[in-house]
């Protein structure tokens, strides 16, 4: 892909990682274009590409041709690199002189371990910069044509996660239960169950509307649309184990037809 021609005023125009430097880079949902034209001048830069599992393989494919690509992602609960070992590799190539991109799926201050990666770089005396990207919940409340808020319904919304350092994550389920709240809950398909037990807990409606966006901005991006009592249940017999972003408090809109950014992308070229 060639590169996009940017005119700005030189005090705003983006500066190059110097060699030596880490850049922390938000990869985005999946579609690559997604991203922005800040991480695509970085990824067309860096010699060495560290990234995450969620990275895709279309965001992969921009990187430049002779660059180092480090998969250093985990599934799910499963085995994963060691967080003082990404630490250490990071280092190690910004100490070697390389422009190191550290990629995360989605954005990199959102639920990606960010500051221990920056401690890390600090204590080796290491400049380093971010360029944010688009988080999953972004990307998946547009795709079910909502709003994260709206006037008179919720004027906060919660991007949580379902689970922490100790396991299921609690969190303030007496608030979330009232009627209009609305979270974007990240990992959060294995606390389904127990996330659904807080809220009726404390008295939320069963109908409350959750809808489930799976793999999205993928081609494979699925949206189940169900309810607070039915969560589990429709979790377990309709998603096939991609990531996904569990939406309480909002349904897909239904009164017009939401086309897929994909789709309006085919008919551009057409
Ligand atoms: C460790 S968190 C990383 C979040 C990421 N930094 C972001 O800003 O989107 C991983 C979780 O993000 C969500 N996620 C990431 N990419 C997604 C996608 N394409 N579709 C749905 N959910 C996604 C899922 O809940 C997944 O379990």
């Amino acid at each position: 892909m060639a590169s996009p021609a940017i005119t700005q005023p030189a005090s705003t125009t983006p500066t190059l990682p110097a060699s030596g430097q880490v850049v922390f880079v938000g990869a985005g949902p999946g579609d690559a274009e997604l991203l922005t034209l800040k991480a695509l001048r970085v990824l067309q830069t860096a010699n060495v590409v560290i990234h995450d599992r969620l990275v895709s393989a279309d965001v992969l494919a921009l990187a430049k041709s002779d660059a180092q690509l480090i998969n250093v992602g985990k599934q799910g609960f499963g085995p994963s690199t060691a967080q003082s070992d990404i630490h250490a590799l990071i280092v190690k190539h910004a100490r070697a002189g390389a422009r190191v991109a550290r990629l995360k799926g989605g954005d990199v201050t959102l639920f990606a371990r960010l500051d221990e990666e920056i401690e890390a770089l600090e204590a080796a005396n290491l400049p380093w910069t971010i360029v944010p990207g688009i988080t999953a919940a972004s990307s998946a409340v547009a795709n079910i044509g909502q709003s994260l808020t709206k006037r008179g319904r919720n004027g906060a919304v919660r991007l949580m996660t379902g689970h922490d350092t100790k396991g299921f994550a609690d969190h303030d389920w007496q608030t979330l239960a009232r009627p209009g709240e609305v979270a974007a809950i990240y990992m959060g398909v294995k606390a389904a169950r127990f996330i659904q037990g807080r809220l009726l807990m404390h008295g939320a409606d069963g109908e409350t509307p959750v809808t489930i966006v799976e793999n999205a901005s993928r081609a494979d991006e699925r949206i189940i649309a169900t309810t607070l009592a039915a969560l589990p249940t429709d979790l377990a017999e309709r998603c096939s184990g991609g990531p996904a972003l569990t939406f309480l408090g909002l349904a897909p809109r239904a009164a017009t037809r939401i086309q897929k950014s994909t789709e309006f992308h085919a008919q551009e070229l057409a």
